[in-house]
């Protein structure tokens, strides 16, 4: 038997998609390259924006045409936007035989079993965090590991929490056991996961608990983990403790994804993101003092409900001042069921919003731009990740920054080599390894 998954959405999913593979392969599927060659058609999907839900649902229309040709093909949906729809999924695609939410990825071998079926009601978690389960890893040294799942955060434009739950933490063993057997396995980066990473081990009894600053601290200490990144903080949990641990634990990387999503303070407040603009940038002035090299991407929302020109020029200068490495810009997009879309009118015009999110991407890239020359000249330490994407006959890789560099060089993949920075994008470097200096 032979599946095919295509998973959209965040890393978060990307994970769970690495389990759903793991899960199939142990009950004895094997991948398709091609959705017309699988017995199995699964989706992993995402329904943050409404952009997300269109992407989805056109691939939707593929796996009909194949259920029409072929009627003993299994149609599969998992994930947040199987969550939001609940039974409508049946009822709008009757060609759909599962449908089951993120919290449920540990019963994908059961559903697939008892074909037909609906698991997703009332958001349930099944328990198995995605991290228990078996995965199949695509990059052999890099590996995502989950640390908590759900959010608690109240976010008036956001469908997470709807559709992922409550907050839940794994325990600190359970993690480092995961983080141990990686390292066997030859992995070397690590990536934390957490829709609110940094709010890690509230959940937990008080005799297991262990904060996020001294989980960072314990995951760098294991033995053949080299760098520890996590995503995404919520700026207000981002406490002295966890800049503290990033400062003097030289594994976890000089890079931080701190969400903003709008530099008013006004915006901010209908958002109930909980922290004023001031806050913020006082946070990553602290952060700059503690880390001086760090490099800091972050997420921003244009035309949420309310917003005016003055409000809009506000995110503008926030990414001037911070100088961001780069961002992820979005128009802001209603989600049925959540207090932003129920109880606050979509008032900017799409016109407004639209001269809004280009004006922002060019100044993004061009901060952008003046932040990655900082590096040309410089040599810095890559993990080589495989050949270049372009040229094949070089190497690709990304510096504890988390910008890759594409380089000549003979070094293997997983290992760390220092290389020479020439040219610089706003996304990308270029450079050459540099010969390992012989210790005196
Ligand atoms: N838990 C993470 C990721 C949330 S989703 C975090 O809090 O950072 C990723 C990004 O999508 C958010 O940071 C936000 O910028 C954007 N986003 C979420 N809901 C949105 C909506 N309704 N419209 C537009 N962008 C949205
Ligand atoms: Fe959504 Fe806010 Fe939670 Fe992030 S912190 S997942 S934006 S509710
Ligand atoms: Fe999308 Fe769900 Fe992630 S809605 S962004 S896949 S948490």
């Amino acid at each position: 038997m032979r599946y095919h998954l295509t998973s959209f959405g965040c890393q978060m999913n990307d994970h769970d998609s690495e389990r759903m593979k793991g899960l199939l392969e142990s009950i004895g599927y094997r991948e398709s390259e091609t959705r017309d060659g699988a017995d199995l058609i699964l989706f992993n999907t995402c329904t943050i924006r409404g952009s997300a839900d269109d992407r989805f649902t056109g691939n939707l229309g593929d796996a009909r045409r194949i259920k029409r040709e072929n009627p003993d093909v299994v149609v599969a949906v998992g994930g947040c936007w199987a969550q939001a729809q609940k039974a409508m999924v049946f009822e709008q695609y009757p060609f759909v035989d599962i449908a089951f939410g993120p919290g449920e990825v540990s019963r994908l071998g059961e559903l697939i079993a008892r074909e037909r079926i609906d698991a997703v009601g009332a958001f349930s978690f099944d328990g198995a965090f995605s991290g228990t389960l078996p995965a199949k890893r695509d990059r052999p040294h890099q590996a995502w590991v989950q640390i908590s799942v759900g959010c608690n955060c109240v976010c008036a434009y956001c469908i997470v929490p709807a559709v992922r739950g409550r907050e839940r933490s794994r325990t600190p063993q359970d993690i480092v056991d995961e983080l141990r057997a990686l390292a066997d396995d030859g992995v070397r980066e690590v990536t934390l996961l957490g829709q609110n990473v940094n709010a890690y081990g509230r959940d937990l009894p008080k005799d297991e608990r262990m904060s996020f600053a001294e989980l960072l601290r314990a995951a760098a200490a294991v033995d053949g983990i080299r760098r520890v990144r996590y995503t995404s903080p919520h700026p207000k949990d981002m406490r002295e403790d966890v800049i503290a641990a990033m400062a003097e634990t030289p594994e976890v990387c000089r890079h931080l994804h701190l969400p903003a999503q709008s530099g008013s303070t006004d915006v901010l407040r209908r958002m109930r993101r909980t922290y004023s603009r001031e806050r913020y940038l006082e946070l990553v002035h602290r952060l700059r003092d503690a880390i001086p090299d760090l490099s800091l991407t972050t997420d921003i929302i244009v035309g949420f409900p309310g917003e005016t020109d003055e409000d809009f020029a506000q995110t503008m200068s926030l990414v001037r001042e911070v100088r961001y490495d780069g961002a992820y810009t979005f128009v802001y997009s209603p989600r049925p069921g959540t207090e932003a879309a129920e109880r606050m009118e979509d008032d900017v015009p799409a016109e407004v919003k639209r001269e809004r999110i280009q004006a922002l991407v060019e100044l993004v890239q061009e901060v952008a731009r003046e932040r990655s020359a900082r590096f040309v000249g410089t040599t810095g330490e890559v993990l080589v990740e495989g050949p270049s994407r372009t040229d094949p006959s070089r190497l690709r890789g990304r510096l504890s920054h988390n910008i890759t560099v594409n380089f000549t060089g003979d070094a293997a993949p997983g290992s760390l080599v220092d290389v020479h920075i020439t040219g610089a994008t706003s996304t990308t470097l270029t450079g050459r390894q540099v010969p390992a200096a012989v210790p005196a």
